[in-house]
Order: C-alpha cells, then structure tokens, then sequence
C-alpha cells in the first residue's frame, strides 16, 4: 500500500466532513449534521486514487444511500467519473475503508465537546467486519499494553493499570459513557478509588484520549458501538495502546446479523491486532472543541481545521492544522443537497 500519501490525503477527507458538519453545530439536528458530514465525505473521496471498498459504514445499502458498507469509494475504480485520467489506473491501491463521517452525531447537535470526523484504511480484509451491534471495551494508552484483560472486572484492570503506571488507583481516570447499562461498572471502579470522567456520546475520541497525555485519562471501559470498536482499534494500533474489545447483542436478529458476517464465537476477546489488523491508516479531525483536538473554526472567508493523522507501520502521529480559504475553495466541505 502506497500509504505515506494516502495517509495525508485522508485528510482532506475527514477535513472536508468536518468542515461540513460544524455548520451544523448546536442546531439540534443530529441527522442533518450527520448527513452534512456523509455527503462532504463521499465527494471529497471523489478526489483519493484509491479504490476503497466501505466495510465499516452507515449501514447497510438499504439504510444508507451512502458509505453504506460494500460501496466502493475512490477515484482509483474504471467506472468512475472522475476528470484526471491519471487517477484511473490498476496500480491505485484496493483498500478497506472504515467511516464514521460523524463519530457523536448528538455532540454536534448539542455543540459538546468530542465530535469527530474519522476514517481508517487498511489493506483488504483487515479490519473486523463488526456488525451494527454493541462492543464491550476496555482501551488504554502504551504504558498499560499487554497489561488490561477485559475477562477480569473492572477492580483487577484498574489495579493492573496503576502497577504499569507505578501510581495509585485514586490517580487514575477512567472514561466512561454515561448509560443506564453501566451503572454497576460505575459503582465498581468508585468504588475501587478510581476518578471518573463520565461522557454523554463519543468512545472513539475517549478511546483516543487514553494515548494522549493531554487528555488526562488513563483507561476506557464500557459498552458502546461494535463499528466505533473497529475505529477506536485502528487508531490505537497507531498510537501504541492496547484495546480488547467483545461483541454484545441486544436481540437474536443481531446475533444472526453477526453470524451472517462471518461471527463464529459470540464470546471470542478480540485483541487490538484482530479488530485491525496488518497495516493501518487514520485519520480524524475535529468539529466541536475537544480533549486532544480543537473543534472547527469559522473565520473571515474561511475555517480552521485540526486533524490527526497517523500510520501503524511508522507510529508516526502528525497534527495537522489548515486554514481553508472559502474564496479560493468555494465547495470545501460545503453541504449542499442537490
Ligand atoms: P453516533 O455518532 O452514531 O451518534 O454514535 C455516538 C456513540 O456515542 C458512539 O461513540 C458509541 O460507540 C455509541 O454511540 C454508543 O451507543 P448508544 O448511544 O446506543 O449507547
């Protein structure tokens, strides 16, 4: 895979989703900002040599008319419409693409903090082809690797975590989505001394924030999207931490749904390297203010953006921030429905 490119290139994707979005900020339209943020997604890949096939999207073709899983995105594909012939060749890499245009649509709609634009690419087949069902988690940042076992309850993780870090238990953060379903996982880690920082959406960013010192907490636990799961592992392989992650079903269609895509063991642990495999790609940038990235910024004629990008392979983590100029670049990141 080509990726030293294709890395910075993603980019320009997540930060044209991103840019859409945010004018959605506050509006307490959660599907407008996020639909913003699909279609500012699928024109900007209008512009990638690849030819990516969607495996982690918005769902399937018949409930979502784009980035639905099994579209092929990219301007590397013979058929597409793309004006630079050069874009069209058999050597554009195949690759698998992992969305969530809008990771906290509810964030965007409130304007709170953590919504992100998100994508990760890797080679074809990769990555866990997670059905729309739920994941247990539990994430932490480079120092607590190979450390964590998300069989073990939440005191032992906690304890096991504060020996890696040679501190306490009382000084650590665990994040946490803040659901009915994790009022006993609550209890516990108070219980066992822990701090807590609970959140209303958003465990891509919380996972995330595990790596990142800047973001003060130390460990994630908790129930939340199989495909978020998916994400947050391919960002982690980047940075360094460690995940394990555990289907959850709410319903038999569900677990028949996962069995469908290939799910053989409803219990299976799936470590950080199974849920992203080989060499990964991501790519976010942020739309509300966040813990380790700033939100959009709407300026004279234009928007700042900040973005992280990084690869597996090199371990290399750039922030990229831009300034775009609606000027010169009239269509970037805009929305329009027609
Ligand atoms: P959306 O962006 O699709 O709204 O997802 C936000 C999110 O908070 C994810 O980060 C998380 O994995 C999932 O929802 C949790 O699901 P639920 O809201 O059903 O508990």
């Amino acid at each position: 895979m080509e990726d030293r490119n294709l890395a910075l290139e993603l980019v320009r994707v997540t930060e044209a989703a991103a840019l859409s979005c945010a004018r959605w900020m506050g509006r307490g339209d959660a599907k407008g900002a996020d639909q913003a943020a699909v279609d500012a997604m699928r024109r900007a890949f209008d512009g990638v040599r690849i030819r990516g096939t969607v495996v982690i999207g918005e769902g399937e073709r018949d409930e979502a008319p784009m980035l639905y899983i099994g579209e092929k995105v990219g301007a590397g594909w013979p058929d597409h419409q793309s004006t630079n012939v050069n874009d069209k060749d058999e050597f554009a890499p195949r690759v698998d693409i992992a969305v969530d245009p809008l990771e906290g649509t509810n964030l965007c709609a409130t304007g709170s903090p953590g919504a992100l634009a998100v994508i990760a690419v890797a080679e074809d087949g990769k990555f866990l082809n997670a059905p729309d069902t739920y994941m247990d988690k539990i994430a932490v940042g480079a120092v607590g690797k190979g450390a964590i076992d998300i069989t073990k309850s939440p005191t032992w993780n906690l304890n096991a975590l504060a020996e890696a870090k040679k501190s306490k238990v009382e000084e650590l953060t665990a994040i946490i989505l803040e659901r009915d379903r994790h009022q006993p996982l609550i209890a516990e880690v108070r219980k066992a001394g822990a701090r807590i920082r609970l959140i209303s959406d958003g465990d891509v960013s919380a996972a995330i924030a595990t790596c990142k010192d800047i973001a003060g907490v130390d460990i994630l636990f908790g129930i939340g999207g199989a495909p978020e799961g998916v994400l947050a592992a391919a960002a982690l392989r980047c940075l360094g931490g460690d995940m394990q992650g555990r289907l959850k079903y709410r319903n038999d269609d569900e677990r028949a749904r996962a069995e469908r895509m290939g799910v053989k063991d409803h219990n299976k642990v799936y470590a950080v390297d199974e849920l992203a495999q080989g060499n990964v790609m991501f790519a976010a940038t942020g739309v509300t203010e966040g813990s380790f990235l700033k939100g959009i910024r709407f300026i004279p004629n234009g928007a700042t953006t900040q973005s992280i990008v990084m690869r597996s392979q090199s371990g290399t983590v750039r922030t990229v921030d831009a300034e775009h100029d609606f000027v010169r670049k009239p269509n970037f990141g805009w929305y329009t429905n027609q």
